[in-house]
């Protein structure tokens, strides 16, 4: 995990590919280009739609034309990909190929000097993330949310746009918080567990549950997260 959110040397002259040509690989798009990244293009492993453009973009291919790509040009990957376990996928497929990912923090959202934040995650407009909250690889904190002060969140999680962390609380790897959904402080969301839209957790919720409503109760199960992401939850 680094502990500074500035890119790392050479990033920079490396190409940009956006992984994820869907809605959200746009949004990551966009926040690569205000933050002075000229993107490539994106990558996107349905064949059906390389050679299509999005924002002006070429879809170049999938994961073997990164592969074959990174052998001679230097270049980096931006995680768009909004679907967690598949977000987790690419990114260890990259890694097995030494295919660098890039973290992206919104020049408008605020991230205490004390907070870190993983390699490959990626910030949105208008977030802010208060003091010495740490943040797992890999993760998506969309337009808006709020992370507190002393809260951690583990690595490939989605907080959506509007969310909001209490102090001191905790979302675990692969969970997802639905828009607008809060945490209140102290609380945890266990590993691979789904917060509906609009919920307010307010006592600990297990491993792999949806929990609805206000307060968050749980409705039902969701499939058993990779045991490989959920031992490398952030500590
Ligand atoms: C929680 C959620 C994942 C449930 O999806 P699901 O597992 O497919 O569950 P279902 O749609 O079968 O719903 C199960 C029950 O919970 C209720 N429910 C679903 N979402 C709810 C929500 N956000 N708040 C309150 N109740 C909800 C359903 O009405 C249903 O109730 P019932 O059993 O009485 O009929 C989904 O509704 C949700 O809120 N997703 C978050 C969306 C979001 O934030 N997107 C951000 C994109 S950036």
């Amino acid at each position: 995990m680094t502990s500074s959110i500035e890119p790392c040397a050479g990033v920079r002259v490396a190409k940009l590919y956006i992984y994820g040509a869907s809605g959200h690989g746009k949004v990551v798009a966009e926040v690569a280009v205000a933050l002075g990244y000229q993107v490539s293009g994106f990558i996107d492993d349905d064949p059906s739609t390389v050679g299509k453009h999005v924002l002006d973009l070429p879809i170049c291919g999938g994961f073997e034309w990164l592969a074959r790509n990174a052998q001679h040009s230097k270049l980096v990957v931006g995680l768009g990909i909004g679907d967690n376990r598949e977000r987790y996928r690419i990114a260890q497929q990259c890694r097995r190929r030494d295919i660098p990912f890039v973290t992206l923090v919104h020049p408008s959202a605020l991230i205490s000097r004390s907070a870190t934040v993983g390699t490959g995650t990626i910030v949105m407009a208008r977030v802010v993330v208060n003091a010495e909250a740490k943040i797992g690889d890999g993760v998506i904190i969309n337009t808006g949310s709020i992370i507190e002060h002393d809260c951690s969140v583990g690595e490939y999680a989605h907080l959506s746009p509007g969310s909001v962390m209490g102090g001191a609380s905790s979302l675990g790897a692969m969970s997802w918080l639905g828009m607008g959904a809060a945490i209140i402080q102290r609380v945890s969301v266990g590993a691979g567990s789904v917060v509906g839209a609009g919920a307010v957790v307010i006592q600990d919720l297990p491993e792999t549950v949806v929990a609805v409503g206000v307060p968050a109760r749980v409705c039902h199960r969701t499939a058993r997260i990779e045991e490989s992401a959920k031992n490398d939850t952030i500590k």
